[in-house]
């Protein structure tokens, strides 16, 4: 067996090849991965003794060596890293149109010198949003805008500054109740209830290679949540609505029956039988009372029995646990629910967990139909500074137009079919997510007309001044005004 540093190096290698090879190429399918990886979580805040940014992602308890030596000695068993707080919105954009990425990009910089990579995690989490974002009075129009701009900043950052090291995302974070129903909230209330599906599309935009989730608890065995997910999935799947997978929280004892090994393999089929990728998120088993040998003795074979799980069904890509060690999990020592104890010493089932992930058979590419395959439906023009999409109606071209940074900003289109030229405007952009109307010269309206029914133009697009970035567009010509 490749030793997991070893192993880190030739996974990170495969992915740099991956990447370089460009277009859709640039996932490293999960094909060229030997093993199924064991996540964890992390406090980057709990990785130094003195840890900057804002108090709510201090690390919870006094500083522990022993933590960061966990995450760095030689065979360490965690080859995947997830934020635990860091990259949620209210933490990377704490006031509107502010980012700050100095925690998370320090987390995400640690991960790729040391050949790991990071589950994204996450861009919309409706019940945990910023107090700026429920405080304000929204439109659809304007809380969908302020959302995309979100989730271009986010991916393109990240993808900009750490290429490769960040290949799946948690796009929508626990979307649906108890009842099977969509949870109420400002973006239920606000957008509607095809929010998710946007908010796909918008990460679908923002990044063309990027997996993309959706991440959901309880729903690890059949109930109306996990009935739920599976008609959502479904839907989007038969629609084209860009969804690679479905992350399984399995926060397991905590709210909820544990569920049976039959019932979590019946879900993950499920899921996987729809042609997406099914991962276990947030992996944590609760010890119940009375607490005792035999409680413990449970827990480390569930997580043995799901490693098996995972590892004989080939859409399951990935494995995480919600916390490198007991003493920081978010459920107590008391639940002490990890694989690493409260002095963060390997417990019983570690080892074998990592020789069943180690062991399994090379995961399958996610069947067509969905995962990988499913490429965004709208048009994209990406530039180092912007990015917009763009859908041609009867007298024009519909523009959705970016800043990199914080408007305004000035983005140039041309849009040529063949060899004719119909459209060329500086379009200035004065906020978030801006939408705006290019007219078409007259000739450009008449050859337009001429060319009713579907076509391919080139449109090309830069912030100005800056490189040009040109992308193929779908014309949807005559069908709106
Ligand atoms: C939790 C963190 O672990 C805690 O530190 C924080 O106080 C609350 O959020 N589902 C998710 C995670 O998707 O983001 C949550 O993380 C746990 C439940």
């Amino acid at each position: 067996m490749v030793p997991p540093r070893r192993r880190r190096a030739l996974v990170a290698a495969l992915a740099v090849a991956a990447l370089s090879a460009g277009g859709l190429a640039a996932v490293p399918t999960a094909g060229a991965v030997p093993t199924i990886p064991l996540g964890t979580s992390v406090w980057w805040a709990c990785m130094q003794p003195d840890s900057p940014g804002p108090v709510p992602l201090r690390c919870p308890k006094a500083f522990d060596q022993r933590y960061p030596d966990a995450l760095a000695r030689a065979g360490d068993p965690y080859s995947v890293l997830v934020a635990e707080n860091e990259m949620k919105m209210r933490w990377l954009q704490p006031d509107e149109n502010r980012f700050d990425f100095a925690v998370a990009d320090r987390l995400v910089g640690y991960a790729q010198a040391h050949g790991m990579h990071v589950r994204g995690h996450v861009l919309v989490f409706p019940s945990d949003l910023p107090l700026w974002m429920s405080r304000k009075d929204w439109t659809r129009a304007s809380l969908l805008a302020a959302l995309k701009f979100h989730i271009f900043t986010v991916m393109r950052h990240f993808k900009d500054k750490f290429p490769g090291v960040i290949r799946e995302w948690d796009v929508v974070n626990e979307p649906l109740d108890d009842n099977g129903e969509l949870s109420r909230n400002l973006l239920t209330r606000v957008i509607g209830a095809d929010y998710v599906e946007q908010m796909l599309r918008f990460a679908r935009e923002a990044d063309p290679d990027a997996l993309l989730f959706i991440n959901e608890y309880n729903a690890d065995q059949p109930n109306r949540r996990s009935g739920a997910l599976v008609t959502m999935a479904r839907d989007f799947v038969q629609r084209g609505v860009p969804l690679n997978g479905i992350g399984m929280q399995m926060h397991l004892g905590m709210a909820g029956p544990v569920p049976s090994s039959a019932e979590r393999v019946s879900m993950m089929d499920r899921y996987a039988d729809l042609g997406l990728r099914v991962a276990i998120t947030e992996l944590d088993i609760g010890l119940l009372p009375p607490y005792g040998a035999a409680s413990a003795d449970q827990q480390q074979a569930g997580f043995q029995q799901i490693a098996q799980d995972c590892a004989d069904l080939p859409a399951c890509t990935g494995m995480t646990v919600w916390g490198v060690g007991d003493a920081l999990s978010w459920r107590g020592l008391v639940a002490a629910p990890l694989l690493l104890d409260g002095q963060y010493r390997p417990k019983a089932g570690l080892a074998p967990v990592l020789a069943i992930l180690a062991a399994a058979p090379a995961r399958a590419p996610v069947r067509p139909g969905g995962g990988e395959s499913l490429l965004s439906p709208v048009p994209v023009i990406g530039a180092p500074a912007a990015v917009a999409a763009a859908t041609v109606r009867q007298r024009g071209l519909r523009v959705t137009a970016m800043c990199a940074g914080t408007p305004p900003c000035a983005v140039d289109f041309t849009l040529t079919v063949g060899g004719a030229r119909l459209a060329t405007r500086s379009v200035p952009v004065t906020g978030p997510g801006h939408a705006t109307r290019l007219r078409l010269s007259a000739a450009g309206a008449r050859t337009l007309r001429r060319l009713r029914g579907a076509r391919t133009a080139r449109l090309r697009a830069r912030i100005a001044p800056g490189p040009w970035v040109a992308r193929p567009v779908r014309l949807t010509v005559g069908t709106k005004k």
